[in-house]
C-alpha cells in the first residue's frame, strides 16, 4: 500500500494525478473557512474521544492524537500555524499537521467521519457561538436606549406618521420603540440558537458508518443539546444558517430604521440631535460638514445583509439529498452578516449613547398648536359627541386657522370652551396620552420598569447560552 504523504490530497488513493491549478484555485474555501479553526480542532477532539470510547483507537492513541491537536491549537494561537498549497480547507489543513505531527496515529483521525459531517459540525458550534455574539451586542444596544430613556426625564417630541407631525410622545417612548423591535430580535436569535443546538457529528458522509460509533456521546462531549436523528437530513441542513441570516436581516432593517430617523434627526431641519464628534465624520472639502455616516451605513449594509439571506436561499433552494459543494457558499454570506451585524450594533449604539438631544427643538416642534387637534376632538366625546362629528367640527377650526383667520388654541377657546387650553400649554397634549402603553408620562412610567425586567430576563437568557 502507498504510504500517504502530507502532499496527498484526501481522495489521491483513486486519482492518477493531481488536481488542476484552476480546480483548486476555483473551490478552496481556505481563505474563508480558517477561521473555523478552534471549532474545527474542538470537533476533532469530541471525535477522537469517542473513538476511543468505540475501542476503535487504543488509549495511547487517542492521546497522541488529542495531544497533536493541542499542539497545533496552540500553533494557531501564537500565530505559527503554517498553511500548505495543498491546503483545501480548514480540515484538510489540520488533519495534514496532524499527521505530521502524529504519524500514524494522526492518520486515523477521519476514520467513520466525513467532512460533510464534519462541516456541519464546525459550523453549527461556530454559528452557537456568534448568535451569542451578536445577542449581547444587541442587549448593549437596549441598555443604551434603556438609560437614554430614563435620563430623558420629561422630553417630549412630535410622533409622525406619513412623517407629518401627528401626536406629541415622549422621548422615552420613542427610544424604547426601538428597544422593543430588538427585543424580538433577541427572542428569534435565542429560538435559531435552540433549534440549531443539535450535533450532526456522526452523520458521515450521508449514511452513517459500519464502525460501532455513538453520535450522541460526542454530541454531548461537545455541549450541544442532542443529536440527529437522520444522516442524511444532518449533513444538508443549513436552515440554521438561513434562519440566522433572516435573524441578522431583520436586525439590519432595525438598524436601518434607527438611522434612517438619526439622519433626519441630525440634519439642520430637525435639529433633534447633535452627534459626538468620534462618532460623527467630516467632509474633505465642505469645512462646516458633520455627517452621520455610521446612520447611513447601518441603512446602506442592511441591503447587504439582506442580499446574504436570499443569496443562501437561492443556493439552498434546488439541492438534492445530501452534501453538494454548493453548500460550501453557505459560509462566506454567514461570517459577513455575522460581521457586519455585530459592528453595526456597536457603533450604533455608541453613537446613541453619546449624542446630545435638543429639547427645546424637540418641544417646539411638538408644541405646534395643531398636534393637539386628536385632543380636541377627544375633549368634544367626552362632553357626548359622537367622535366622527367631533372630529369634523374640529377639522373645520383647523381649515379656519389654514386659512388664516386666527391660531388653533384661539379658535378652539373661543368655540368650544376655556377649558381646552390646556391641550396647548407646553407639554399639555403629551401629558394627555394616558392609555396603557401610549405615550404619555403616566404610561411610559410603567413602561421603563416593564423593559427593564424584559431586559434582566434576556441577560438571564444570554448567559445561559453554552
Ligand atoms: N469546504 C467544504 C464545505 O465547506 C467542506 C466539505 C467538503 N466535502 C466534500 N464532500 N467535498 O462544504
Amino acid at each position: 500500500m502507498d504510504e500517504q504523504k502530507s502532499s496527498d490530497s484526501l481522495w489521491h488513493g483513486r486519482f492518477a494525478g493531481g488536481p488542476a491549478e484552476a480546480l483548486m484555485a476555483y473551490t478552496v474555501s481556505l481563505p474563508f473557512d480558517r477561521r473555523l479553526w478552534e471549532v474545527d480542532i474542538r470537533g476533532s477532539q469530541a471525535h477522537v474521544r469517542g473513538l476511543g470510547r468505540a475501542g476503535v483507537l487504543s488509549a495511547p492513541e487517542v492521546e497522541d492524537v488529542l495531544a497533536a491537536l493541542d499542539d497545533v491549537r496552540a500553533e494557531f494561537v501564537a500565530g505559527t500555524f503554517e498553511f500548505r498549497e495543498g491546503d483545501e480547507d480548514i480540515h484538510t489543513a489540520v488533519e495534514r499537521r496532524v499527521t505530521e505531527i502524529a504519524g500514524d496515529a494522526g492518520a486515523r483521525l477521519h476514520t467513520a467521519r466525513s467532512r460533510n459531517d464534519q462541516i456541519a459540525t464546525d459550523l453549527r458550534l461556530w454559528t452557537k457561538q456568534a448568535i451569542a455574539e451578536v445577542a449581547a451586542g444587541v442587549v448593549n444596544l437596549q441598555q443604551v436606549l434603556l438609560s437614554r430613556a430614563r435620563e430623558s426625564g420629561e422630553a417630549y417630541l412630535p410622533g409622525y406618521t406619513h412623517l407629518q407631525r401627528a401626536q406629541p410622545v415622549m422621548l422615552a417612548h420613542h427610544l424604547l420603540a426601538h428597544a422593543w423591535s430588538l427585543h424580538r430580535d433577541l427572542d428569534r436569535l435565542f429560538d435559531a440558537y435552540r433549534r440549531l443546538d443539535v450535533s450532526p457529528l456522526g452523520a458521515g458522509a450521508l449514511a452513517g458508518t459500519s464502525i460501532a460509533i455513538d453520535p450522541a456521546s460526542t454530541a454531548e462531549d461537545l455541549g450541544f443539546a442532542s443529536v440527529f436523528s437522520n444522516s442524511l437530513d444532518a449533513v444538508s441542513d443549513r436552515d440554521f444558517v438561513a434562519e440566522t441570516l433572516f435573524d441578522l436581516s431583520l436586525i439590519g432593517i432595525h438598524l436601518s430604521r434607527i438611522g434612517e430617523e438619526w439622519v433626519l434627526w441630525t440634519s439642520e431641519e430637525f435639529g433633534f440631535a447633535r452627534l459626538d464628534d468620534a462618532y460623527a465624520t467630516g467632509s474633505s472639502m465642505l469645512p462646516q460638514k458633520k455627517n452621520a455616516d455610521i446612520a447611513e451605513l447601518a441603512r446602506g449594509k442592511s441591503g447587504r445583509l439582506i442580499g446574504n439571506l436570499t443569496g443562501l436561499l437561492a443556493t439552498l433552494k434546488a439541492l438534492p439529498l445530501a452534501y453538494n459543494r454548493d453548500l460550501q457558499e453557505d459560509k462566506e454570506p454567514l461570517f459577513d452578516s455575522v460581521e457586519q451585524t455585530v459592528l453595526g450594533l456597536a457603533a450604533i449604539a455608541g453613537m446613541i449613547d453619546t449624542a446630545v438631544f435638543d429639547r427645546s427643538r424637540m418641544a417646539e416642534a411638538a408644541n405646534a398648536d395643531l398636534l393637539a387637534a386628536t385632543d380636541l376632538a377627544e375633549h368634544l366625546v367626552r362632553r357626548g359627541i359622537p367622535f366622527r362629528q367631533a372630529h369634523a367640527q374640529v377639522g373645520q377650526l383647523v381649515r379656519r386657522h389654514v386659512a388664516g383667520e386666527a391660531n388653533l388654541r384661539d379658535l378652539a377657546v373661543a368655540e368650544i370652551g376655556p377649558d381646552c387650553a390646556e391641550y396647548f400649554e407646553p407639554g399639555g397634549a403629551t401629558r394627555m396620552r394616558t392609555s396603557p402603553g401610549g405615550a404619555g408620562p403616566s404610561p411610559v412610567a410603567v413602561q421603563i420598569e416593564m423593559f427593564s425586567a424584559r431586559l434582566q430576563e434576556s441577560i438571564d437568557r444570554l448567559g445561559q447560552l453554552g
